[in-house]
């Protein structure tokens, strides 16, 4: 009898996990595997919400942004008994693993699953932030910061018009990769990640040393810096996490900037614009890869493992190695951004 697998995609989509799930459903039949898709993330396996996945459903999926699984921020470990439905369901759908794909959260639970209550679970990484440790990268991130590097790029030609100061607020949470890649590729002039203590009066002074010599300037500046002087929000998600976008962080540089320099200024937030449309090549690859490698995992028996980048091979690593600590912006990179900031 043929072995029965749950997939599931968990916490903020990204482009690459249609690719993804591709992956592992055409590896997978190669396995023998039949499947089945549990809907919106961990709150589908919980309720039992389920969605066929077959070949015919993946057969064109790899250009596709979203999840076709779609996704929520459900976390099993703080809904009443739902650890217990996850656990039912596993047995009630007969399933011999689990493949679930998401960042830090989603795998979280899945180590958890795995080291507390033995459950078969293979983890494939995605997260547009980046900020998975023991992966170089994660699939979205490529996609999420492309589009960025273009609202970017619009916004310096019409800051060059007017001769303002635009200022971009990108996503990317706690880390600083999204930001940091938006910047160094768009030729901004400052930018601001929340692994540094803002120093606002020099990227004032810079600003206007750039403004003087080319007539606009260009910041870009995480929703997770820390100005001291965001709008206060107390909304959290279901594992915890503040949301960020009521910081109003790129707003606020704008005022300051405004204030300190002179300089007419204006800001933008790309927000979810940056989470959606067709993944790039690199994030259709990868994601295909993780995906095959993950159905790999399963066949082989190979439990409680996380697929990850490392140089051009995809391995295995344990998930306890991949959701113990946040990748973060280490100095040499703010050190190569600090090059071009002249
Ligand atoms: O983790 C991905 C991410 O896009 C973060 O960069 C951002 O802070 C968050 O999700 C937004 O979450 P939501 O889609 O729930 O508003």
């Amino acid at each position: 009898m043929s072995k029965v697998i749950g997939v599931l995609t968990g916490g903020g989509d990204c482009p690459g996990l249609n690719p993804a799930i591709r992956g592992v459903v055409m590896r997978g039949l190669d396995h023998g595997f039949t499947f089945v898709g549990f809907q919106d993330g961990w709150k589908g396996i919980i309720e039992g919400i389920t969605r066929p996945l077959g070949l015919t459903d993946v057969e064109d999926i790899v250009k596709l942004g979203g999840t076709m699984l779609r996704t929520s921020r459900t976390n099993p470990f703080k809904r009443e008994g739902g650890v217990q439905k996850v656990l039912e369901n596993f047995k009630k759908f007969n399933l011999h693993a689990l493949i679930a794909m998401g960042g830090e959260d989603t795998l979280g639970v899945a180590t958890k699953l795995f080291s507390e209550h033995k459950v078969n679970v293979v983890g494939v990484p995605k997260t547009m932030d980046n900020d998975l440790s023991a992966t170089d990268f994660t699939f979205g991130f490529d996609t999420s910061v492309t589009v960025a590097v273009d609202a970017a790029e619009r916004l310096k030609d019409t800051a060059k018009s007017h001769s303002r100061v635009m200022v971009l607020e990108v996503m990317g949470r706690h880390a600083g990769w999204v930001a940091l890649y938006t910047g160094i590729a768009s030729a901004a002039d400052w930018i601001l990640i929340p692994e540094e203590k803002p120093n606002l009066e020099k990227m004032c002074q810079h600003l206007k040393t750039v403004h003087a010599r080319k007539g606009m300037g260009l910041v870009v500046a995480s929703e997770g810096v820390n100005l001291g002087t965001e709008g206060q929000s107390d909304a959290k998600d279901d594992f915890g996490h503040t949301i960020l976008k009521g910081r109003a962080v790129g707003e606020s540089l704008a005022s300051i900037i405004e204030k300190k320099t002179g300089l007419e200024t204006r800001s933008a937030v790309i927000g979810h614009i940056q989470r959606g449309g067709s993944p790039t090549l690199f994030d259709r690859i990868l994601g295909l890869r993780t995906g095959v490698a993950a159905a790999d995992l399963v066949a082989k028996g190979d439990f409680g493992k996380m697929v990850a980048l490392r140089g051009n091979e995809v391995v295995p690593v344990p998930l306890k190695e991949a959701t113990g600590t946040l990748k973060t912006v280490p100095a040499e990179w703010v050190k190569f951004a600090e090059v071009f900031s002249k």
